[in-house]
């Protein structure tokens, strides 16, 4: 008997053997293709090379993928668990050619592997192929031997595979094992088709189309193959059994959920059991691709699923949250096909263990409400849509698990009133916040809200994603789309694009698609989850329903990353540093550099920047990985999560760690006050290790308010860039003071004693210049109207200068008035006057300064009669001035 694994390798080995290059499963949230909820089919990362978009180094190629089924238009959450073939999670096998072959050769490989490989009897297979391909009615016939009756024609949907509403897409032929009459059923196409006994196990695509729009369909480059077997219905036929259920791999999952409730399956509860298995699985691996539960698009799908198992686990007795136990088991059977598993292992195990803690709390309340409300009804009833709301928003009961809750009954739940009651709460929550008084413009958004729902933020995971528009505006009015040379805003259903929040600002980079080339200059966020574009369209057009390739610029997100999680790093350095009082009073995280505030009474101290930089660096230095959880606030808090000033928090927050405790020289201690070095609640982007930062360099603190003081930093490249700036000014520095660097501070410092001396001797020389006068006669004092004058016209002496000469002047003349006017190197000119007390009763230096003034293009003149000031701009009257001087003395005489 073959295992799941060896059923998987099988197929691979077959197909690489052949030519086929293995190529890993995508990701579970499909990275190019906007219209999908999840990855739903092996072909949904190739869908790019059918359509020749996108070139790969291979024509061929063979996958085991991981594929996800519950939410859009594969949708098979419902059946899960009653059937013996239905899944949400699943894995599919396929082989590929791009052009390379088409039908003959794909079902040749076919055929050869089904019945060489894995040694399937020919009597028991049939197919079907679409109804007018004869051509691969014919091939059928001569690889197979196949009579006409065991190739059925079919020409529905059924027989043609689409992978949503778009993309390429072709007639089927499906390979079906008849697993004998014991089973119920038909063969494909009669009545009861439904039946368990033709199993369909391996569908192959011959991808001929690509549906561009609905009702439009354009042929492929080149004819390709697409095909798709799913592996747990192979494994069933291989070992045996009639049930997925009953493979090797589900059996073990199933042991460890009777392990985990304490009891072994009976026929009345093992639907229960293959419920948790199945959902193990999608959850898990949902996780472990970065989907995290939540109330909106892949996170509520993921919570609907994880809910609805731990309604399962709750039937079979489980009192305590138990999925999480289960995880160590699916990590061991699927880990090495999935090493993804593997990495995330402790993530899954803990997002289970708080959806299930918190689903746990409501859960009680909201089944008594519903053993309540139903127990007048009997089957073929409904349970009244109010009631199933109440359930849904207040208890967080998804509405596909209380109608699970009420199936075994047969009780149903009136899923109109349901969606009136929704829509009233919709509407009320629209009037209470266009009540709040916010902006009224900005109501716009409403009824976009409404129309196309919160945006799916996918920055965490990738820098690059495909959308598609679901709105464009201009100038705050809804347009059809943006033209060639304008800008505006535009909505994506998804992106990867992180809309400014939480200090760090918006994303900014591309937008591409066939003939259309688009830059997004800011992204910013309106009603807490819509996530707007700025774009300015540089050529083609860009229209609401356009599918685009959305570009986040790396570079720049790497730099805002990094200073993202260096501001983490610095926070808690701070409170090691300066104390518990210390907390963000607000940041700003850009490519560039980050800065934040923080509440700290007094300037913070040059020795204590320096300690917060070396802790915060010692931490950066052990690269460790940045971590991110997502948990229930309350809990998030209590667990020491440091909370942010001016940040909203729903219910669950996404907790980021990083780093090992250290003690003050920075060195790692075995017990901090937290797990991790630093733990936040934080909404931004950040580093994948500390590592990433490269370096955080300090610039500074200042003071921004009363108590709050702002630091700021660079990282990374920045950081070094501007280091080696200021080492080249350094450089050139020392090399003009010609010391080496580490002399240059005390070589300035002493050019600068140096000059202080130089100016206030150069001062004295020139003061004792100005008054002692040189030889020249008219220097010395003279005798007007009686009394001793002294009037000079100086120049080179300070403006402020000129008093304390005018003082000097005044203790020489003994008794006189000494007049002086400075002219200054800007051609200003100052003029003072001095009246020796003696003489302050017949004169009055004001008025002598206000005679002058004019001259010198001033007005007035103020001061005491003793000594008093004016100015003016014109030192060229300066000697009128003082004739002007001497003038009013002589008239006053
Ligand atoms: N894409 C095809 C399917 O999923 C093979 O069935």
């Amino acid at each position: 008997m073959s295992g799941v694994n060896e059923i998987r390798s099988t197929f691979l080995d077959y197909f690489s053997g052949r030519g086929h290059t293995p190529v890993s499963s995508s990701s579970l949230v499909p990275k190019n293709d906007p219209t999908l909820m999840f990855t739903n089919a092996g072909m949904v990362q190739f869908k790019n090379v059918f359509t020749g978009v996108e070139k790969r180094p291979y024509t061929r190629a063979t996958t085991a993928q991981k594929c996800v089924r519950a939410g859009g238009k594969h949708n098979d959450l419902d059946n899960v668990g009653y059937t013996a073939r239905h899944h949400t999670f699943f894995e599919m096998l396929g082989n590929f050619s791009f052009g390379d072959y088409f039908k003959a050769e794909a079902i040749d490989l076919a055929w050869t592997l089904i019945t060489k490989e894995f040694g399937l009897s020919p009597e028991r297979l049939l197919v079907t192929v679409y109804a007018d391909d004869d051509e691969a009615a014919t091939l059928w016939k001569k690889i197979a031997g196949f009579e006409d009756g065991r190739i059925i024609r079919i020409g529905t949907s059924d027989n043609f595979w689409q992978m949503g509403d778009t993309g390429p897409c072709g007639p089927c032929s499906e390979i079906f094992i008849d697993q004998g009459p014991a089973l119920q059923g038909g063969p494909p196409g009669s009545p009861d088709e439904d039946g368990d006994r033709f199993l369909e196990f391996w569908n192959l695509v011959f991808m001929q189309y690509e549906q561009v729009e609905p009702g439009r369909r354009l042929a492929l480059p080149r004819p390709s193959i697409d095909t798709g077997m799913g592996l747990e219905r192979m494994a069933a036929i291989l070992q045996g059994v009639t049930s997925n259920y009953d493979t090797d791999l589900f059996r073990a999952l199933i042991d460890a959920v009777a392990h985990a409730v304490g009891r072994p399956p009976e026929p009345a509860t093992v639907a229960s059991y293959r419920v948790i298995a199945d959902h193990l699985r999608a959850c898990s691996f949902l996780i472990a691709d970065g989907v995290l539960p939540g109330n909106e698009g892949r996170g509520y799908v993921l919570r609907r699923i994880m809910r609805r198992a731990m309604r399962h686990a709750e039937l079979l007795g489980a009192r305590e949250p138990m999925m999480f136990r289960l995880v160590p088991t699916l990590v061991r059977e699927m880990g090495r096909a999935y090493p993804e598993l593997v990495r995330a292992e402790s993530l899954i195990a803990e997002t289970m263990r708080l959806e299930e803690t918190r689903f746990r709390r409501t859960l009680e309340r909201g089944l008594a409400i519903l053993e309540a409300e139903t127990s007048g009804l009997s089957a073929g009833q409904n349970l009244s849509g109010e009631t199933a709301f109440t359930l849904y928003d207040t208890y967080g009961f998804p509405l596909d698990l209380t109608q699970d809750a009420l199936k075994a009954r047969g009780i149903g739940v009136d899923t109109d009133a349901f969606s009136t009651a929704m829509e009233r709460q919709r509407k009320a929550a629209r009037a209470a916040w266009t009540g709040s008084g916010e902006a009224a413009t900005e109501t716009v958004w409403f009824g976009i809200r409404e129309r196309v729902g919160a945006t799916e933020f996918l920055g965490y995971e990738t820098e690059e994603a495909e959308g598609i528009a679901t709105a464009c505006l201009r100038e705050g009015a809804e347009v059809e789309a943006l033209e060639a040379g304008t800008s505006g805003l535009v909505l994506f259903n998804q992106t990867p694009f992180y809309a400014e929040s939480g200090g760090q600002v918006g994303d900014t980079g591309t937008i591409s698609a066939a003939g259309l080339k688009a830059r997004v200059t800011a992204t910013e966020k309106k009603l807490g989850d819509l996530f707007v574009h700025h774009v300015s369209v540089d050529e083609g057009r860009l229209a609401a329903g356009q599918a685009a390739e959305l570009t986040v610029d790396h570079t720049r997100r790497a730099a805002i990353r990094a200073n993202h999680s260096a501001t983490h790093l610095l926070h808690e350095a701070l409170r090691q540093v300066l104390g518990d009082h210390v907390a963000q009073k607000g940041s700003l995280v850009s490519p560039e550099r980050l800065r934040f505030d923080i509440s700290h009474p007094k300037p913070i101290e040059e020795a204590e920047l320096r300690r917060v930089e070396d802790i915060a660096n010692a931490v950066l230095l052990q690269n460790a990985p940045v971590v991110t959880k997502l948990m229930a606030v309350d809990e998030a808090i209590e667990s020491g999560a440091r909370a942010l000033f001016g940040e909203k928090y729903g219910d669950e927050v996404r907790v980021v760690s990083m780093g090992r405790p250290v003690d003050a020289s920075g060195a790692e201690i075995e017990h901090g006050r937290l797990p991790s070095f630093s733990v936040e609640l934080c909404g931004g982007t950040h580093a994948v290790r500390t590592g990433d930062i490269g370096v955080i360099s300090i610039l500074g603190d200042s003071a921004v308010a009363a108590g709050v003081r702002r630091i700021e930093a660079m990282t990374a490249d920045a950081a070094r860039r501007h280091r080696a700036e200021e080492s080249r000014t350094l450089q050139s520095i020392a090399g003009l003071l010609k010391a080496p660097v580490a002399d240059a501070p005390e070589r300035l410092a002493g050019l600068i004693e140096d000059r202080r001396r130089l100016e206030r001797e150069l001062s004295d020389v020139r003061r004792k210049l100005a008054m002692g006068g040189g030889a020249g006669g008219e220097d010395a004092p003279r005798e007007v109207a009686g009394i001793k004058l002294m009037a000079r016209v100086v120049e080179g002496v300070e403006m402020r200068d000129l008093k304390s000469l005018a003082d000097e002047g005044k203790t020489r003349l003994g008794s006189g008035i000494v007049a002086i006017v400075g002219v200054g190197a800007d051609g200003k000119a100052g003029l003072v006057v001095g009246v020796t007390e003696d003489l302050t009763g017949r004169y009055d230096a004001v008025a002598l300064v206000r005679a002058g003034a004019g001259h010198l293009g001033g007005k007035g003149g103020g001061g005491r009669r003793d000594m008093a000031q004016a100015g003016g701009p014109e030192g060229g009257g300066a000697q009128a001035a003082l004739d002007a001087i001497v003038q009013a003395l002589e008239g006053t005489a």
